[in-house]
């Protein structure tokens, strides 16, 4: 079987370690693989390279993806799928590996329905938003990377006997935050899933400042709202009451970086049951992780909404007295 595979969306740390073992499982297992440049735009444009075993050397631990990503609206209309599909019937593809979101997702299933080829997704943001697995890759590099850096943070903030509020990604969700936060100890973690008034945040900054704590840390959701307003926001209320009050938005740093072993590791598992998939006939659907097990589920589960663990929110406040 001819396969092609890409990357669309945000990358994520660990898509390199998946597209080594996409491309090496399915040459071992007798396919030919071409890697397709810049995502959807790379389909549309033709951008179609033919990969060996030796194309994907030196990547297992590098940060983004070596076959670049890209986001093209063009794709979202059927004049531009339509070139995207005839580049792929001209270079004979029969299967699609493609890394990426929910997002990605929707188009993966457009994608077969049109184009009539086998097109298996795999799991690959930093946001671990999407339904129905448990994992996607990149999660555990983006919340390491957090951590280091509010680490960093609480050093000066304890100097100074300051407040921070540290911004990190997960677009309209709070996965790397609670896990950021916990990890770090936060004084208080802010996420869009659960409901926090700004107004109550002077309160816990007097409380934990009562108890005895040098420093103030809030690790802030993007999703919760911007580290910026909410600094202004206190600084009015408080002023230097509880010492001085700084933000970081810590930003895309959280998304580059070499990736963790457990992203390698998943990622390199990811990618092959994606190919062993696709090979044995598997026609749609994208590799869910759930209890220590890989399944090839509908695309449509991936837009279901995943829960915040509750039970590791609980474990936060316990520990945070
Ligand atoms: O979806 C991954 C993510 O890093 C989000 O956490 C963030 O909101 C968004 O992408 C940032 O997008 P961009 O790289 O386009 O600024």
């Amino acid at each position: 079987m001819r396969i092609a595979v890409l990357c669309s969306g945000g990358d994520s740390p660990g898509m390199n370690p998946v597209l080594r073992s996409v491309v090496r499982t399915a040459i071992d297992l007798g396919s030919e693989v071409y890697g397709v440049r810049r995502g959807f735009r790379g389909l549309i444009e033709g951008e179609f390279e033919k990969l060996s075993n030796r194309s994907v050397g030196g990547i297992i631990n590098r940060g983004g993806t070596f076959l670049l990503s890209a986001r093209d609206e063009r794709f979202k209309k059927s004049e531009w799928r339509e070139r995207a599909y005839i580049n792929l019937e001209k270079e004979k593809i029969e299967g699609l590996v493609i890394l990426g979101g929910e997002g990605t997702f929707k188009a993966c299933s457009l994608i077969h329905r049109e184009a009539g080829i086998g097109v298996i997704g795999i799991p690959c943001t930093i946001d671990n938003d999407v339904g129905g697995t448990e994992y996607s890759v990149g999660f555990d590099t983006a919340v390491f990377n957090a951590v280091e850096c509010i680490d960093r943070i609480r050093d000066t903030a304890s100097s100074h006997e300051r407040v921070f509020l540290v911004e990190v990604m997960g677009k309209t969700r709070g996965f790397i935050a609670l896990s950021a936060g916990i990890a770090t100890g936060a004084d208080l973690i802010l996420i869009p899933e659960v409901e926090f008034p700004m107004e109550r945040i002077p309160e816990e900054v007097s409380k934990a400042k009562e108890i005895g704590k040098l420093h103030f840390i809030a690790v802030v959701a993007e999703g919760y709202g911007s580290c910026q307003i909410i600094r202004e926001y206190l600084e009015k209320e408080m002023g230097n009451k509880y010492g001085e009050i700084r933000a970081t938005v810590l930003g895309h740093i959280q998304r580059g970086g070499p990736p963790t072993p457990f992203d390698r590791i998943m990622g390199m598992r990811f990618g092959e049951v994606a190919v062993e998939a696709l090979l044995s006939g598997e026609r749609s659907g994208f590799v869910a992780y759930r209890k220590g097990r890989f399944f090839i589920e509908d695309y449509e589960l991936a837009s279901e909404r995943r829960e915040i663990d509750r039970d590791l929110l609980r474990l936060w406040k316990r520990l945070n007295q």
